[in-house]
């Protein structure tokens, strides 16, 4: 199979993740007989930086002419003070929105070789598998009307949530959809006792449930499930979600897991899927080769997964990340006291070699 690819590696450790996540892209297609064809191009900062625009439109031509998006991180404290439309975030979000990526999915797994990395006891973590389901273009991120607007010292700011029926159905099919994969069980995730938004949420995902009578549906208001994420993490299987909740609380699924740094995601729902690591680009440590890539490489299993239906390839990877993190290999966020961490490339390395190891029995057959 061609997979025609746009890589944005973007700013921070971005390029240095996605470096190791393309490395084990290429292993898997020469393990499994596929062409891997590539095109590299700038968003966020970098793009800023070379065109002043955070997403050029040589960008987003060539993403909606391939087949999926790896993506890096877009972000840098450099552009802080630049007005919105011109912050590297703002080249993130149009993407989305040009390539129709509504529904956002974030796994959030606990790692058996990881158990102690989370700050949670082990008992309380071990054999947490959620999918949180973010809708990915609505809500605040989206709502007009937005401004600061007023004289110095009496300016106002607006930020407005909206929801349609049709965007809070198209996202909760998706949930169910996965649940019926899954274990089952969709928890719900709103604000339904202060937001008009969540009122019209929860009515349209309860209606949308009874198309699913084998899936158990259940609600919690977002603070409620804030804290019910550190206090039985394993009771969550598919976790459906709006905008700015979802962006909140992957974040913080990430660190029940152990670390961001471990966490992929899946923006889908149009024509073209993009495939990016939870966590941002991490200014404070970009360019010291110490940045956990495996958020990135498990990324790319997503990519071949959802884009391409290579599920043997997606499991092989998510099976090489497991084995690697099994034979004791940890990069510096994921290093206990006595461990020598990994740098990126080595971690990636690792991933490479498990593959290589792994796949010549798998993809013979
Ligand atoms: C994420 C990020 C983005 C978001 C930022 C970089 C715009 O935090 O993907 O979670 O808020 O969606
Ligand atoms: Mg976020």
């Amino acid at each position: 199979m061609l997979l025609n690819l746009t890589i944005l590696p973007g700013d921070g450790i971005g390029p240095e993740v996605t470096e190791q996540a393309v490395l084990v892209l290429q292993a898997i297609a020469d393990a499994f007989g596929h062409q891997l064809q590539l095109q590299s191009k700038n968003i966020g900062g970098a793009a800023l930086a070379a065109a002043n625009d955070p997403l050029p439109a040589d960008t987003i031509q060539a993403c909606i002419a391939s087949s999926a998006v790896l993506l890096g991180a877009v972000g840098s404290p450099a552009f802080d003070h630049y007005p919105n439309h011109l912050r590297p975030e703002a080249g993130l979000l149009r993407l989305r929105r040009e390539l129709g990526a509504y529904a956002n999915l974030r796994p959030a797994i606990c790692f058996p070789a990881l158990e102690d990395c989370s700050p949670l006891r082990a008992d309380l973590v071990r054999g947490t598998d959620i999918m949180i389901v973010r809708e990915l273009l609505g809500g605040l991120y989206f709502g007009e009307p937005r401004s600061i607007a007023g004289a110095p010292g009496s300016r106002v700011a607006t930020n407005t949530m909206t929801y349609g029926e049709p965007a809070i159905e198209r996202i909760a099919r998706v949930a169910f959809d996965l649940a019926m994969k899954r274990r089952q069980k969709v928890l719900s995730v709103d604000k339904a006792n202060v937001l008009e938004c969540s009122r019209l949420w929860r009515e349209v995902v309860t209606r949308c449930a009874k198309d699913y009578p084998s899936v158990q549906l259940s609600h919690m208001y977002v603070d409620s499930a804030a804290m019910s994420l550190v206090q039985r993490p394993k009771d969550f299987d598919v976790v459906l979600t709006e905008n700015m909740f979802g962006d909140i609380l992957s974040d913080q699924a990430g660190g029940v897991v152990g670390s961001l740094g471990l966490l992929a995601s899946a923006s889908i729902g149009g024509p073209v899927g993009v495939y990016e690591p939870v966590h941002g680009s991490a200014p404070d440590i970009a360019g010291k080769g110490i940045a956990n890539p495996l958020g990135a490489v498990l990324s790319a299993a997503l990519l071949l997964r959802h884009s391409f239906e290579l599920e043997p390839e997606a499991t092989c990877i998510e099976s090489a990340v497991s084995a690697v993190l099994n034979q004791g290999y940890r990069t510096a966020d994921l290093a206990r006291a006595g461990q020598s961490p990994l740098s990126t490339s080595e971690m990636g390395r690792c991933v490479v070699a498990e593959l290589k190891a792994s796949s010549s029995s798998v993809a013979i057959a």
